[in-house]
């Protein structure tokens, strides 16, 4: 049997780090436009202004994406391109370009997929407290409306929010990420109002028919230290942190504060209605993963009680991100996912490896073919999954890790802008034309 006869292969890209064209043809700033001008945020001292110049690359970044036989290609919107200052004015020009894109797809036979938010909110938004104002909610509807009206007509998958603990844990919590935010205040707000903004976005795109309309969750595998019950337990809060609080609201479980207490703060920022309103039946549920984290007891750690064990502590091989490449987090997740609704559909919207090197690539070979054996594995026990979208195509912007860990299965030349397929790119072709024989 063909466990892959159903089954669609993509990529995922995102605006804000392959784009560039920072200030071009209207675009309003970001928070990643602000975020890079402090450049000690940023590993390598970098900043996406020119990124992968997909602005005016996207036709050689679709065609070669349709090359290595990829059916589906996932790319963002920059919300301060279409709507400069965040609400109001809608700059044609940006929905020009997002039209080029989308229309090229379809010419070239590449399924476009739209993510609606991956994380570079416009600067305006910000200034007016960004995720942590209750008012996002109305902000995000509304150019939600807009993204709707100009491309549901060609595009029926959309993924509204990608990873929103990353977004306001890594952006409102630590600081790391734009908006360079810190507090468990500004996270515990900004985790509620991202949750209903994604709420309503959700209903906004179900106005029009015919759309499968997702978000994109990330995972990470968490392992008590010891096998101790304090280990145990910490290890329960943070994956309740990583793996819960961001879809079992959606989900209608509310959110779940026996297992992380400190969530009970949310309370504060519940208006009547708000519990029922996070209640979401997406149309599919989008899972990313990557790595795993083995967490410890540590009482003097706020909020959580928990510490990580970083890997190389651990003893155990890491990217050039420092995480532990883990592909088994991948039937992991998918199995567990489709526990709490085994209807629902799944697709691995990201999954990847980050090396240093550029094109030999023998490493991120490997890691593909443990993705397609725990893949098949999945498949075999009749979990619903449909597809894999790669992270990523061409090496791109790795947000405050700069330009140093290379994600693509194709290489840029950072000054001419080359493309050029790696190994795992001329690997993969091969894998795909293969599979299509059969
Ligand atoms: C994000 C990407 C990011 C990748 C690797 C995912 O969490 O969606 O934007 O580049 O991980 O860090």
């Amino acid at each position: 049997m063909n466990l892959f006869k159903n089954f669609s292969w993509g990529v995922t890209t995102a605006a804000a780090q392959t784009e560039g064209a920072y200030d071009k043809d209207g675009k309003g700033p970001s928070i990643w436009d602000e975020f890079t001008k402090k450049s000690h945020k940023i590993k390598d001292k970098s900043n996406a202004k020119v990124a992968t110049d997909f602005y005016h690359c996207y036709k050689e970044d679709i065609d070669l994406a349709v090359a290595i036989g990829l059916k589906i290609f996932r790319f963002s919107i920059s919300w301060p391109r279409v709507i400069p200052e965040g609400t109001g004015t809608v700059n044609q020009k940006g929905i020009d370009f997002y039209n080029k894109v989308i229309d090229y797809c379809l010419i070239v036979g590449i399924e476009p997929w739209i993510t609606t938010y991956h994380w570079d909110l416009p600067q305006k938004l910000q200034d007016k407290g960004g995720w942590a104002n209750r008012e996002i909610i109305s902000w995000y509807v509304a150019y939600v409306a807009v993204l709707r009206d100009h491309f549901a007509d060609r595009v029926h998958y959309w993924i509204l929010i990608n990873e929103g603990i990353v977004c306001i844990g890594g952006g409102y919590f630590l600081g790391v990420h734009a908006p360079g935010k810190k507090g468990i205040r500004n996270f515990i707000s900004g985790t509620h109002h991202l949750l209903l903004a994604q709420a309503e976005g959700f209903k906004v795109l179900k106005q029009k028919e015919g759309l499968q309309v997702g978000t994109a969750i990330s995972c990470t595998k968490i392992e008590p230290y010891r096998n101790t019950f304090a280990d145990q337990k910490a290890a329960k809060r943070i994956d309740t942190l990583m793996n819960r609080l961001f879809i079992e609201p959606h989900l209608g479980l509310g959110y779940p504060i026996d297992d992380l207490p400190i969530l009970k703060r949310i309370s504060k920022y519940y208006n009547e209605g708000d519990l029922e309103a996070l209640k979401t039946d997406f149309d599919f549920l989008g899972i990313q993963t990557y790595t795993r984290e083995v967490a410890r007891a540590a009482w003097y750690i706020p909020y959580l009680g928990a510490l990580q064990v970083k890997p190389k502590k651990r003893n155990v091989a890491t990217s050039v991100m420092g995480w532990e490449t883990y592909p088994e987090g991948i039937p992991y997740f998918l199995e567990r996912f489709a526990k709490y609704d085994p209807e629902k559909p799944l697709w691995l919207t990201e999954c990847g490896m980050a090396l240093s090197t550029d094109e030999d690539d023998q490493e991120r070979i490997e890691y593909y073919k443990k993705v397609i054996q725990g893949m098949k594995a999945v498949l075999e026990k009749g979990i619903h999954v449909k597809g894999i979208l790669l992270w990523t195509l061409v090496d791109n912007f790795e947000w405050a890790e700069g330009y140093i860990p290379k994600f693509g299965i194709i290489s840029l030349n950072q000054k001419t802008l080359q493309r050029k397929m790696k190994k795992s790119a001329i690997w993969l072709k091969e894998y795909l034309s293969n599979m299509n024989m059969k």
